[in-house]
This record gives structure tokens, sequence and C-alpha cells, in this order.
């Protein structure tokens, strides 16, 4: 009798498992990389620690215009990756360090413009071409602390989403207004949305920078960055605003979320800003996410492409720190701004006044 109903039993729950079981769905996930050598090692070890089953996952990088160990961090990840993805389709050019008549490495000329949604509009016509459920752009300054992010984006169940991203001052990866000419506009709409003080997904002119798409639907047919393959396109020569055309004209809409904390973007750089720059941005965003969760982690293999500055006390005789014993929180969170600032302290164990 009790064997009986073991028996049942293991039937039974061997159904309830096998029907839950159903494979998750594919997500080809397109990354461009230039000069990133300095946020890659936090971006991949990011990517690699999101809950979704690697063997789901396909992924596209391209990288060229280098000028920094880009490259040789990729071949080095993807050589202990490669396996545990589905696919790993690579194409990495090196030689060329900028385009002609760039002023630097964060100028967008005409040429880098229309290189980038050569890129970008194969990476999509690829994932179409796999069969690939969903197609995901993502920036390598993204840091997406939050390893639900992509279960979470796609139980929405819209043709595009994006999470909201933080980042530092009013910076975020959405617009809430567009101008006639379809450039940025800020609207009253756009900070109770950033803060959070209202909460849920919103439709959006323009999201970019982490960017799902879900390929399973008709509509997603007609998306493209190629101002070309937009009839009567009258906007300006740029990827993201392209497809944000693309996507309206198609009556598909962009679609924001901040119901959740998924993670960080850079602030980008200022089109004569140096590469150099972009480290001082790094370390403002590894502050920001300092103030609010765990510090980024790097993967033990990334670990030696990531530097500290020099500490000194800037140029006083010394520099101290109070801080009560019994908050070691607080005390370690304050030494680990202290090496990302470069700062020498001295700590003072504070006494409570009571
Ligand atoms: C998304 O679709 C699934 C399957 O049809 C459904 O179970 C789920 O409730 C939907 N989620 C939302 C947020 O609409
Ligand atoms: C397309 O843009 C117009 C103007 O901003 C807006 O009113 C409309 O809702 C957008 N369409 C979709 C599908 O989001």
């Amino acid at each position: 009798m009790c064997r009986r109903f073991v028996l049942f039993c293991v039937i039974l729950c061997f159904k309830y498992v096998a029907l839950s079981e159903w494979k998750k769905p594919t997500v080809f996930i397109a990354i461009l990389a230039r000069n990133k050598a300095h946020t890659l090692p936090y971006f991949l070890t990011t990517l690699e620690n999101l809950a979704y089953p690697k063997d789901r996952i396909s992924l596209w990088i391209r990288s060229d215009h280098n000028s920094d160990k880009t490259v040789e961090i990729l071949h080095k990840w993807i050589a202990t990756v490669k396996d545990q993805y589905h696919m790993i389709n690579t194409a990495f050019v090196e030689g060329e360090e900028s385009y002609v008549d760039e002023h630097g490495p964060a100028h967008w000329t005409k040429e880098r413009f229309n290189h980038v949604i050569s890129l970008r509009e194969s990476a999509l016509n690829l994932a179409r071409d796999l069969w690939a459920d969903y197609f995901l752009a993502l920036d390598c300054d993204v840091f997406l602390t939050n390893p639900q992010t992509l279960n979470i984006l796609i139980s929405k169940n819209y043709t595009i989403v994006a999470p909201m991203l933080k980042s530092e001052g009013l910076y975020s990866n959405f617009w809430h207004g567009m101008t006639d000419d379809y450039y940025y506009q800020r609207t009253d709409d756009y900070k109770p949305v950033l803060n959070r003080e209202k909460v849920g997904c919103f439709n959006v002119p323009m999201v970019h920078s982490c960017v799902l798409v879900d390929l399973r639907k008709y509509v997603s047919d007609l998306l493209t960055y190629n101002p070309q393959q937009v009839p009567n396109f009258d906007g300006p020569v740029d990827d993201i605003i392209t497809f944000a055309i693309a996507a309206n004209r198609s009556g598909v809409s962009l679609n924001l979320c901040n119901d959740e904390t998924f993670g960080y973007v850079m602030v980008p750089l200022e089109q004569d800003d140096k590469l150099i720059m972009d480290l001082d941005q790094l370390t403002n965003i590894k502050l920001e996410i300092l103030s609010e969760e765990e510090p980024l982690v790097v993967s033990k293999l990334l670990e030696s492409y990531i530097s500290f500055p020099e500490k000194d006390t800037l140029g006083f005789d010394k520099i101290f720190m109070i801080n009560l014993v019994r908050r070691p929180e607080r005390r370690r969170r304050m030494n680990l701004c202290f090496d990302e600032l470069g700062l020498h302290v001295s700590v003072v164990d504070a006494v409570d006044g009571r």
C-alpha cells in the first residue's frame, strides 16, 4: 500500500517537474565594444552573473578602432566562457585606432554613425535569421547589478522594453520627451520616473543602452537601425534615433520599466573629451553604486585589468575618518570609497557620547 503510494507520488512529482521545465526563450545579445578596457571587467562579470541559462544565450560581439586592451580582454574572457554559451560570434578589427576626421575617441562622425548602424543592423538581422526569440542590444558601459534583469524584462511581454538604469545626476537610458526634429527634450514627466516617485512601465519616446526586443512578434520585423529602411525618413543619421522612429511609425511602443532596480549606465563622454576622462566617469558610477548597494565585482579572470589610483592625502598632512566601531558596514563602504578615490585615510574610533 505504502509502496504504491510512493510510486504514485514519484510519477506525479516527475510530471510536475517536467511540466514546469520548459526551456527558457533564446536570447541573442549584441555587444559593440570600442575602447572599453576599463569597463569590460565589470561589464562582463555582471553579464556572466545574469540568472539566465547561458546555453540559451548567443553572444554577438564586435570591436574595432581601439587604442586600449579591449580586444585582449574580450579574447581572454571568451576563451574561458565560450563552451557555456550557445554561440559566441565575434569579429575584431585591430590596427586602426581612429576614424578619419574624428576629433577624438568620443567624437561621433558621420562615418562612425554609419559603421555602428550597419553593425547593429547586421546583428538584428542575424538574430532574426537564427530564429532567436529575443534580441538584446547591450552597451558595455551598462552594469546590470540585478541578476534577474533578463527574466523580469521578458516577463513584461512587450515588443520593446528597457530597464531603467541609474546613473549620475539626471542622466539615464531613456527620454521622456522628443523634439519635432527627434532630439532630446526634458519634460516634467522625466524626473518622477528617474527618481522612482512614479513606478511601473512607461511608454517613452526613447530607450537605449539596454533594449530587449521580442522577435517572435510580427511587428518586430519592421524594426531597424538603418534610416534607409524607413520610408520618408526625415530624422538624423543616428542608430538609436532611427530605431525609435522606426518603432513609432510601426505602432510599436518603447517601454521603460522602473518597478525594480536593474543596474547602472555611465554618463557618455562629450565630443571633445579624452578617453582618460572615461576612467573618472567609471569611478563616479562605482561610487554611486557604493552609496546604494554592494560594490561592483570583477571575476578572478579579469582582476588583473582593474587598477586603483595611487593613494595620497591630497596635500594635507593627514586625512581622518571618525567612525563608530559598531557601524562596521559604514566603515567598510567608506574604505571602499577611499580605494576608488586614492585617499590615504587614518581611521579614528568614535566615542559614543551617550
Ligand atoms: C505575459 O504572458 C504570459 C503568457 O501569456 C502570461 O502568463 C503573463 O501573465 C503575461 N504577463 C504580463 C505582465 O502581462
Ligand atoms: C508615436 O509618437 C507619438 C508622438 O510622440 C505618440 O503620441 C505615440 O503614442 C507614439 N506611438 C507609439 C506606438 O508609442
